[in-house]
């Protein structure tokens, strides 16, 4: 046994048992000596770990680090195929690059490239996505067999178990702004960026990148009545390996229900159910002309349905309009 695979296995007996396990079991279990397991114990609590020990009683873990490596987040991803390949990184330019990368060569379908924090993180319309520690920044690469045009609603699909893995999280009551930002009380939590490579007739990957604002203490005054992360907004420090562990559970199996009719009508409607220009009246800019409609929500394929004041609807497209609510950024 390699001195990694030593310390995950006296993890793994650690969180089973919750309680206390004596050192003499754990030497059985390991088949090594005392000293090696004390030798461990020690590597363990250097990499974050708070182990407890006390004499007669043995070994208890009481706190794991906040580290979002394949180790801890796969823990709590409960996939079959996503995640199953996880490229830690403590910092990298962007997670997106490097899963772009891994894309033009043989990387499997489901691989997650996650990093600690990002020197060049890159957001929509060519912003820049500031990426401190303390946040999750990563992306998902798939290879779908799908047609081009579907490839959109992936976004879609990716913002809605986003928006369902923050709110089992944090108790926040995060909507969508669609197409594919999360926000809370009207601030931005999360954002997506998609970049894919395409043939004229089939896709050969698509990269979903994926910020959450988690544990981040405090912005910038100019974006401080725009962006907010969960500790922000409800005061609680989350364990991050297990939140992104929830996300890629729950993309899993929306991504698969997508994928049955290559459309998002399954989806449909817990989408706009957190959609949080439902209802609302919004101003769609164009390239040429800005209008006020009433936002009514997305059809299957992702479109968002609009309202004119004659009651006429009409469909728009994400990437040819931006929607603002009247007041601020939803
Ligand atoms: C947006 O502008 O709303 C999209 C932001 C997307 C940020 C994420 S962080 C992980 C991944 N890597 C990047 O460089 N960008 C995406």
């Amino acid at each position: 046994m390699t001195g990694r695979q030593m310390k995950e296995r006296i993890i793994e007996i650690l969180r089973e048992r919750e309680g206390y396990v004596s050192g003499q079991e754990l030497c059985g279990v390991l088949g090594v000596s005392r000293t090696a397991v004390w030798k461990h114990i020690r590597l363990l609590r250097e990499e974050g770990y708070e182990i407890a020990s006390v004499q007669n009683r043995g070994y208890r873990l009481c706190e794991e680090p906040d580290v979002i490596d394949a180790f801890h987040v796969q823990r709590y991803a409960e996939t079959k195929w996503l995640g199953r390949q996880i490229c830690y990184e403590r910092e990298t330019g962007s997670t997106n690059t490097l899963a772009k990368r891994l894309g033009e060569q043989d990387a499997e379908n489901g691989t997650v490239v996650v990093a600690e924090r990002q020197t060049a993180g890159r957001g929509r319309r060519g912003n820049t996505w500031v990426s401190p520690d303390g946040n999750c920044y990563f992306s998902v690469l798939l290879r779908p067999e799908l047609r081009t045009e579907q490839a959109a609603s992936v976004t879609l699909v990716a913002a809605l178990a986003l928006a369902q893995a923050v709110r089992e999280a944090s108790g926040l009551d995060a909507g969508i702004k669609w197409p594919n930002d999360i926000v809370v009380d009207g601030r931005k939590l999360c954002g997506i960026l998609t970049e894919s490579s395409m043939e004229p007739e089939y896709i050969n990957y698509i990269v979903v990148g994926i910020g959450i604002n988690v544990n981040q203490e405090e912005f910038p005054e100019e974006l401080q009545d725009k962006a907010t992360s969960i500790f922000l907004a409800s005061g609680v420090r989350q364990n991050r390996a297990k939140l992104l562990g929830g996300f890629l559970g729950r993309f899993e199996a929306l991504y698969e229900v997508f994928l049955e009719t290559g459309d998002l009508r399954g989806l449909r409607e817990e989408y706009n159910s957190l959609l949080v220009n439902c209802g609302k009246e919004v101003r769609i800019i164009g390239k040429e002309q800005e209008e006020r409609m009433l936002a009514v929500g997305i059809d299957d394929s992702g479109r968002l349905i609009v309202e004119h004041g004659n009651g006429q609807r009409e469909t728009v497209l994400a990437g040819e309009v931006s929607v603002r609510g009247l007041y601020g950024y939803v």
